[in-house]
């Protein structure tokens, strides 16, 4: 089993695990860090979206030895109660969830286009979200926070 360190939310992190753990079986199964979801397990739906280096990234398909020396943040390095991120906070403003399991994917992929691009018009935001699935149908909501912690 490879052995690497990842920086996870600032703090360095020494890891000892299989070639084929993911980096998202990491973050909930080693580090405890349950911000990112378990959805598809393929790529597809966000659920489990982090930021690689300030990019986001579907952690489960990252294998984690493959992010070695890398940068991750998950929802947890965002914000937390009390001192939200503007995203985070958006998303309470404009209560935007429904049950709530796709919400660490919107939050992460949002923050991240609004850390490059402050000003996204409608159809990017739509765009850059495109690839976040909400089986509860609140994309309405979404969308409304998103355009809320736009300044
Ligand atoms: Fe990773 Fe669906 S769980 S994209």
């Amino acid at each position: 089993m490879p052995t690497f360190e990842l920086t996870v939310n600032g703090q360095a992190q020494a890891l000892t695990v299989s070639h084929t753990a993911s980096l998202l079986h990491v973050l909930r199964n080693d580090l405890g860090l349950n911000g990112p979801k378990y959805g598809c397990g393929l790529g597809q739906c966000g659920a489990c979206t982090v930021w690689v280096d300030g990019v986001a990234a579907r952690a489960c398909v990252i294998p984690a030895h493959g992010v070695a020396g890398r940068a991750i943040t998950t929802l947890e390095g965002l914000g937390s109660r009390g001192d939200w991120h503007p995203v985070q906070q958006a998303f309470e403003d404009a209560q935007a969830a429904q049950c709530g399991y796709c919400l660490n994917g919107m939050v992460m992929q949002a923050a991240a286009l609004l850390a490059r691009e402050p000003h996204p018009d409608a159809a990017r935001i739509r765009s850059e979200l495109s690839g976040n699935l909400c089986r509860c149908g609140t994309h309405v909501e979404i969308l409304d926070a998103v355009h809320r912690a736009v300044v």
